[in-house]
């Protein structure tokens, strides 16, 4: 069973709470005119959360290569259900956060849409065994705070 080191851990949750706190404050600051530039980043995440978080959790941007995002942000068939396809400043917003936050495919590489299929994601699980198949319902499983965006917080099984 993998061990995430505790000072890690520790320094990822502290990491975690600073950028919140600092987004809340830059926010606050948007309105006087401080910051604009963290309160964009924060808008488009907000949009991708609002847009792709509401049937599901909101996967992080990492966990699956840009193309694959491309599509999905497009396509009303979704995984056998049907979607409202983003548009507009929605679009532009939540693709503004996908973006710049996942990597792109190598050239003849397969789009995969399973996050079992993509290379990004398995390289950020390489020593955990997954019991069952890997869902978007089974990321809580073992991340119990997916529902604050916060995917460096692991259950009590796979802390060391
Ligand atoms: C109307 C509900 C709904 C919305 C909105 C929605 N999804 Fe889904 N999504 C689903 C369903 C249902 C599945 C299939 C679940 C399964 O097969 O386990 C799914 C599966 C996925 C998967 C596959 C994960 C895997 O490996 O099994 C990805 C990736 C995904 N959605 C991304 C998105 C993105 C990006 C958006 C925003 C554009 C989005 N979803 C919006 C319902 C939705
Ligand atoms: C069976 C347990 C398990 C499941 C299910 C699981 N993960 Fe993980 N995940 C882990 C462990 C353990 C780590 C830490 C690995 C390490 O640091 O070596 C991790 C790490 C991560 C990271 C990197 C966290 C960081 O910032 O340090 C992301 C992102 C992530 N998982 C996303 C997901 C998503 C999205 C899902 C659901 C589709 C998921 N995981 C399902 C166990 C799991």
């Amino acid at each position: 069973m993998p061990r995430l080191r505790g000072r890690r851990r520790r320094l990822w949750i502290w990491g975690m709470i600073a950028v919140l706190a600092g987004s809340l404050l830059a926010g606050w600051g948007q309105k006087s005119g401080a910051q604009p530039s963290l309160t964009q980043a924060q808008l488009e995440q907000a949009q991708y959360v609002r847009s792709c978080g509401g049937c599901h959790v909101a996967l992080p941007a990492q966990v699956l290569p840009t193309e694959t995002w491309r599509r999905l942000l497009q396509d009303p068939n979704h995984y056998g259900q049907q979607i409202q396809p983003l548009t507009g400043v929605a679009l532009q917003l939540a693709w503004g956060y996908l973006r710049p936050n996942s990597r792109p495919l190598r050239q003849g590489e397969q789009v995969p849409y399973r996050l079992a299929d993509s290379r990004y994601f398995r390289a950020l699980h390489l020593q955990v065994e997954f019991p069952s198949p890997v869902r978007v319902s089974s990321c809580i499983d073992c991340h119990p705070r997916v529902n604050f965006g916060d995917f460096a917080s692991l259950s009590p099984d796979w802390q060391s």
